[in-house]
């Protein structure tokens, strides 16, 4: 198979947690939209079917590295750098899906949480901007930053952490050209969240009290992501765009939930 050789001019995205979910539909949107790719996830084979799949598209590096490392993130900048010369867009993906209740979290919950989901981002932020003459970064936050939940302790807090590092990065960094937006998720059915997939109380969660009325796709997360990144989104920044079919912002509940019994979680 032969590797498309773009132009020099064709933009780089750099995404993180490209191996599954949401950061796999990403990579393959920004390839389909004309984007190199390098791709940072720790699974080598998932990543090396990624690039076997996009490599009659566009060229993609990979790394296979775990973004808690301190030097991952300037691992991955670079090598944008030295394999395409430019990097055009950041997308700080990668999370735990790890949640408890605020009693029921130990310090190692703690840790990896915000290891993995802010200050991963943080550091990628941090190599990417001296790197990036134009161009936009898109932090993926949660609808659990945005709203409390029952389970969600430090999850909800790191996630509502990265709405705050987007609105900065858009304050100190629009002068130069770069846009930073974060997009919040509802459920969107991936492995991080597959065991709960079976139980009728989650489907009506997702269902019944959607506005929309179906479940979110990886689909719906990358293609906003992609508008984002790309000219038609040149005017917006330091902006928080739940992706959830209307789920926070309409309080939609069924007659049944209206009703439902709540359970005492201490
Ligand atoms: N699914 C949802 O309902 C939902 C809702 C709101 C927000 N989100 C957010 O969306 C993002 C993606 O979630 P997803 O549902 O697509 O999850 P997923 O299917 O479990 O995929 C997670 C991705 O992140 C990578 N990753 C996790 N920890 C990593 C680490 N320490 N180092 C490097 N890569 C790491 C995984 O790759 P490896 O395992 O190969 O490292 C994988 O590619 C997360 O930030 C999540 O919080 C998801």
């Amino acid at each position: 198979m032969n590797t498309p050789t773009l132009s020099s001019s064709a933009p780089v995205a750099l995404i993180t947690g490209a191996s599954a979910g949401i950061g796999e539909a990403i990579a393959r949107r920004f390839a389909r939209g004309g984007y190199r790719i390098v791709a940072v996830a720790r699974r080598q084979s998932r990543l090396d079917q990624l690039a076997a799949d996009l490599s009659p598209l566009t060229e993609i590096r990979t790394l296979a590295a775990d973004v808690t490392a301190t030097d991952t993130a300037e691992r991955a900048a670079s090598l944008a750098m030295s394999a395409f010369g430019r990097l055009d867009c950041l997308v700080n993906n990668a999370g735990s899906g790890k949640w408890a209740p605020v009693h029921a979290t130990d310090d190692a919950t703690l840790d990896e949480v915000i290891d993995t989901s802010l200050k991963a981002p943080f550091r990628f932020c941090r190599a990417a901007v001296p790197r990036m003459t134009s161009g936009s970064i898109i932090n993926v936050g949660s609808t659990f930053g945005l709203l409390g939940g029952l389970d969600g302790g430090i999850y909800c807090a790191v996630k509502a952490g990265l709405v705050g590092l987007t609105q900065t990065l858009a304050a100190q960094y629009g002068v130069n050209g770069i846009r930073a937006n974060l997009v919040a998720p509802g459920v969107i059915k991936t492995d991080m969240t597959k065991d709960y997939w079976d139980a009728a109380p989650f489907q009506r969660l997702n269902q019944e009290m959607t506005p929309l009325n179906r479940e979110g796709t990886v689909q719906d997360v990358a293609n906003a992501i992609f508008f984002l990144a790309s000219e038609e989104g040149s005017y917006i920044t330091g902006q928080t765009i739940a992706l959830d079919g209307g789920w926070t912002t309409t309080k939609y509940l069924s007659r049944e939930a209206l009703l439902a019994a709540r359970v005492q979680s201490t």
